[in-house]
């Protein structure tokens, strides 16, 4: 069996697989294919990949592996070129890609969105998401770090003593988590805030402090993630996140719901009125923000506060980013290949099963029936 791995488009400085990973898939007894430089960005030259024994070769044949791998999809010309009973691994998204899900299904292409994969503990090893967020939450802190007028730490000088600075972290996952970890080592004082319960004795078990709001819905049975709350809950939260922003030199915000627009948490008002030389950080950039006043992928100045949007952090440390999410996939991929190298998919996995986006024509997962076609069957 052969297996592609595709170089990412412009832009993105990741690979899905490092060479330390394809030597791993080459020990499964398959053939890695691997197109022409899709490493050097992540500083892995087409030498590093031969040495495992990979062929480099042609996107075009990248693109006929029995395999194709990627981080983001290929371009939608390509897509429409691959074959009924091909495996296509990326992460494209579906819940919000009604599009490309159909073209697949129609093309009876079997496709997995690396974005589906449970967040069940078995699957903790092959969850991208989880990997990227850790990347992102730490990144994020050294941007405000750098973009901020002054110290994380507190110094006692000769010049006089500096106070700590004091974070904001809006929810507390993986990446919020993270940050808090990452700003609690540079010395900050941090508070953080999340909807779930759960939450609380993480944060705290970090060195921060835990803002709470009383009043949350139930989440127990959305599987670690959030869930939607109701308008009084909204409007006690933004009060007492308005309250604890206006103390704060950094916000970083990192709230999610999967499949909706991010939770609007800072109002253009609370930006106003935060301290000059405050900087945001707001990692929702690409689903709206968590900041009114976030633009994506832009870094601006409003009131004196600096709002960072930039939606794909992990592509600015595209060495440890791509390890970790080679990892990942590779640990995927131990669930589908047999001893012999050869594709097996075995429906009663869980992981397979919820990670698989289209098989044979039809729509695999059930999650995303429901999110995508849930107007047509209501
Ligand atoms: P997660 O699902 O682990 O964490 C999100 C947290 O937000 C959860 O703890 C949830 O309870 C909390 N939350 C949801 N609604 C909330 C609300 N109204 N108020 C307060 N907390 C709320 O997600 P993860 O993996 O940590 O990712 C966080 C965000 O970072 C996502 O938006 C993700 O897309 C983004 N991200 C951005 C990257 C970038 O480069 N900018 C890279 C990786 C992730």
């Amino acid at each position: 069996m052969t297996i592609g791995l595709l170089k990412e488009p412009e832009g993105e400085n990741r690979v899905a697989l490092l060479p330390e990973s394809v030597k791993t898939l080459i020990e499964l007894q398959t053939k890695v294919l691997v197109e022409e430089n899709a490493g050097e960005s992540s500083f892995a030259s087409n030498d590093d990949y031969e040495s495992t024994n990979a062929q480099i070769v042609s996107r075009s044949k990248v693109l006929s592996s029995d395999i194709v791998i990627g981080i983001n999809p290929p371009t939608e010309t390509e897509l429409t070129n691959l074959k009924s009973g091909q495996v296509l691994l990326c992460i494209f998204q579906p819940l919000s890609n009604r599009p490309m899900v159909e073209k697949l299904q129609q093309l009876a292409v079997t496709s997995f969105s690396l974005d589906n994969v449970p967040r069940t503990t078995r699957a903790q090893s092959m969850d991208v998401l989880s990997s990227m967020a850790t990347v992102a939450g730490y990144k994020a802190v050294l941007l405000a770090a750098s973009q901020a007028p002054r110290f994380f730490p507190m110094f006692m000088t000769a010049a006089g003593s500096i106070v700590p600075s004091k974070v904001l972290i809006l929810g507390a996952g993986v990446a919020g988590l993270q940050a808090i970890a990452t700003a609690r080592r540079l010395g900050a004082v941090v508070e953080a805030f999340d909807v779930r319960a759960a939450a609380e004795e993480e944060v705290n078990s970090l060195g921060a402090k835990f803002i709470k709001v009383e009043g949350a819905k139930d989440d127990s049975s959305a599987g670690g993630y959030a869930v939607e709350q109701t308008e009084e809950y909204k409007a006690k939260q933004q009060a007492l996140i308005q309250e604890h922003a206006i103390k704060a030199n950094i916000v970083i915000s990192t709230a999610q719901i999967p499949g909706r627009k991010a939770p609007l948490l800072i109002h253009s008002d609370t930006v106003s009125k935060m301290q000059p030389g405050s900087v945001i950080v707001d990692l929702a950039a690409s689903t709206g923000g968590n900041c009114q006043l976030t633009e994506n992928n832009q870094i601006i100045q409003k009131h004196g506060v600096t709002i960072i949007g930039n939606s794909n952090i992990p592509s600015t440390m595209p060495l440890d980013a791509s390890k970790m999410f080679g990892k990942n996939v590779v640990n995927l991929l131990k669930l589908m290949i047999t001893k012999e190298g050869q594709l097996n998919l075995n429906w009663e996995d869980d992981i397979v099963a919820n990670t698989c986006v289209t098989h044979d024509g039809n729509i695999m997962s059930e999650r995303i029936k429901k999110v995508l076609f849930q107007t047509e069957t209501a």
